[in-house]
């Protein structure tokens, strides 16, 4: 075990994880690593190298090969910033669909546990707390309803594209709920070892300050 202190945040997509996440890991001087961008960034190589999703053979050669960072706030693979391609809804769904292989997973595991090999850490993602990091410090689920979630995402593209409509937002979210908490291998979900944090109601504030507490106490 990692003598590292590690928190991981899981929960589905679009709850402020990665908002959250960022501003603890800050306030408490930790790394910060968002898990699924790793995810994203594969999915992204895969679309570009136009290689089936059935062939796991190939994923696998590409993720060997993937030379991935973070730097400055940027996802970077080889030195191509790619932040700006891989927030879209179809590499979101297309994260999910690739994270359903056992394989794939087990290929990423160590690159995200290097993430706190030597540094304290503050991680996001589906499974962070249940299979990445199973000794964390400190897990916690954070979640909202979906229709919370689907009009917060709403608000943000909205300040890009006016002509935004919620539904297909709240379709494209329920939908990626259903694929990531049914699939057999690492589903989103917790159990007893995580604090449960809905935050419907809550400010950012007020989860970051939640969060610290807990791990202060
Ligand atoms: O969190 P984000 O929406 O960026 O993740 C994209 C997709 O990557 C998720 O829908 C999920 O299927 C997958 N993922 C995962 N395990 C993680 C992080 C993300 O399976 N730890």
């Amino acid at each position: 075990m990692s003598k590292f202190k590690v928190i991981a945040i899981d929960g589905p997509s679009s709850s402020g994880k990665g908002t959250i996440a960022k501003l603890v890991a800050q306030k408490l001087k930790f790394n910060y690593l968002d898990s699924g961008s790793i995810y994203r960034a594969l999915a992204w190589l895969v679309i570009r190298h136009k290689v089936a999703t059935t062939d796991i053979e190939n994923i696998l050669t590409l993720i060997s090969q993937m030379n991935l960072s973070f730097r400055n706030d940027g996802v970077f693979i080889n030195d191509e910033n790619i932040s700006m391609y891989i927030r879209e809804e179809k590499i979101g769904m297309m994260a999910s669909l690739l994270g359903k292989n056992e394989k794939i997973r087990q290929h990423l595991l160590e690159f995200q546990r290097s993430f706190a090999y030597h540094n304290n850490l503050v991680t996001d993602g589906r499974d962070m707390g249940s299979i990445v990091f199973p000794q964390a410090n400190l897990k916690i689920f954070l979640t909202a309803t979906a229709a919370k979630r689907a009009e917060r995402r709403f608000q943000q593209l909205q300040l890009l594209d006016k002509s935004v409509k919620i539904e297909p937002i709240l379709r494209d979210i329920i939908a990626r709920d259903k694929q990531d908490s049914e699939r057999k291998i690492a589903p989103l979900g917790y159990d007893k070892t995580y604090k449960l944090l809905d935050n419907t109601n809550l400010s950012i504030e007020q989860c970051v300050d939640y969060i610290i507490n807990l791990y202060l106490l």
